[in-house]
């Protein structure tokens, strides 16, 4: 298999923007969904719509059995030990947050949280907002400037202090991948505890958190073919049982007063209120979508056009490359001499062709490497070579009417 033929799934794909086919290169920022998703949520509404957890009529038993059917896949998907181990989020900052909040009666001035440089915002922020609080303070990893993280910091950085380590398995803005396990095991040899941002790995390779050994995971179903407003906080149980829930509400709870309230077991203690029934079970459906293709089949295919996008822009001298890590996922980021990322993008946009610029949420990258944003490919099982050969026509003209 040199390509896989997936695109006819995706309706959105079958249309014109601005009277040119749509060439949509922006599924970091969110991946399209197949019809069998768009068709599950129709369904769910049409035949099943009820509160899950809560009734025992035939509705709610059902929409609670799809629900929980999800949670056992995906924990099954990422290879966690427990289901209980999966909980459901707003998304991958939702989770950051929540385990960032959960620290806030744990962490006490003189300890430390290490972050790396190669953040979204969404794994930074809610760690600055942790440090503020808890009056711990925030070290870095650094990142090199072909946009790998310097490892070699990782000894004089981590101590006995050392409480959080955060970072992402893929970089948003540039794609690299980074070393989770030794990463890892380096946190643990110090005794903290280690999040990782998943956003963007779970939609491109297979991820074990059990191997990995990290103690949290996070990531988001509109990266991964589902729908947008859900998403998954994994954790050790250890860890879910110690840090104590984000919100209050229904379903959490174990006995209510009016004076206090014990909490419910895992994984219900982190999910107060209705959460997003039909996003769950259309994550679900897509995940099914995304086991059916496989996710070896899906990195092969991605890592084929990555490689041919790389070679064809390698050819245009106008184009500088940032991030040039050598393990990468299907990103591409670049800038073209002498314009501003933001005027590619808009005429790329007139002949239908759907890239992201900027600085991605990852200021302190751009930061790093003095420039205001990148120009930012990103590609998913759906895009085709023909795709990037419309790509590269399309930034040729674009190069010229710039210059
Ligand atoms: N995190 C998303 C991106 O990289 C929004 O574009």
């Amino acid at each position: 298999m040199k390509y896989l033929k997936v695109k006819k799934d995706f309706p959105i794909l079958n249309q014109k923007i601005n009277g040119k086919p749509l060439i949509y290169l922006d599924s970091a920022a969110t991946t399209q969904k197949p019809k069998v998703v768009i068709d599950e949520i129709v369904n769910y509404y049409s035949f099943s719509n009820s509160n899950v957890h809560r009734g025992v009529h035939a509705l709610s038993e059902r929409a609670t059995d799809s629900f929980e059917e999800v949670r056992l896949g995906l924990c099954h998907h990422i290879n966690a030990k427990h289901q209980h181990e999966i909980i459901f989020t707003k998304g991958t900052t939702d989770s950051v947050n929540l385990v960032a909040h959960g620290f806030r009666s744990i962490l006490k001035p003189g300890d430390e949280i290490v972050v790396s440089e190669l953040e979204h915002h969404s794994n930074l922020i809610p760690w600055q907002m942790l440090a503020q609080t808890s009056g711990a303070k925030l070290k870095f990893i650094p990142m090199t400037t072909n946009g790998e993280l310097d490892l070699s910091t990782l000894g004089s950085l981590l101590n006995l202090n050392t409480k959080i380590v955060a970072f992402n398995h893929i970089s948003n803005a540039l794609g690299t991948i980074n070393p989770v396990k030794k990463i890892t095991s380096a946190a643990h040899s110090v005794g903290a505890c280690v999040f990782v941002d998943g956003a963007q790995a779970l939609p491109h390779m297979r991820v074990d958190v059990q191997n990995l050994d990290v103690d949290f995971y996070a990531g988001s179903a509109h990266k991964m073919y589902g729908p947008t407003g859900v998403g998954l906080l994994y954790g050790k149980s250890a860890w879910l049982e110690k840090i104590p829930p984000y919100q209050g509400g229904g379903e959490m709870i174990a006995e209510v007063s009016m004076e206090k309230s014990s909490y419910a077991g895992l994984p219900h203690k982190f999910e107060a209120g209705t959460p997003n029934i039909e996003g769950v079970i259309g994550w679900g459906t897509a995940l099914n979508w995304l086991n059916d293709i496989g996710i070896e089949n899906i990195k092969t295919h991605e890592d084929n056009l990555l490689n041919y996008a790389l070679e064809l822009l390698k050819e245009i001298p106008d184009v500088v490359f940032y991030g040039t890590a050598k393990e990468r996922a299907a990103v591409i980021s670049f800038g073209l001499k002498g314009t501003h990322p933001y005027d590619a993008g808009v005429l790329l946009d007139q002949m239908g062709i759907a890239v992201r610029t900027g600085h991605h949420c990852a200021q302190p990258i751009m930061t790093c490497l003095q420039i205001p944003g990148t120009i930012r490919i990103s590609l998913a099982a759906y895009t085709i070579q023909d795709d990037i050969d419309k790509f590269i026509e399309a930034l040729k003209k674009t190069i010229l009417l710039l210059n």
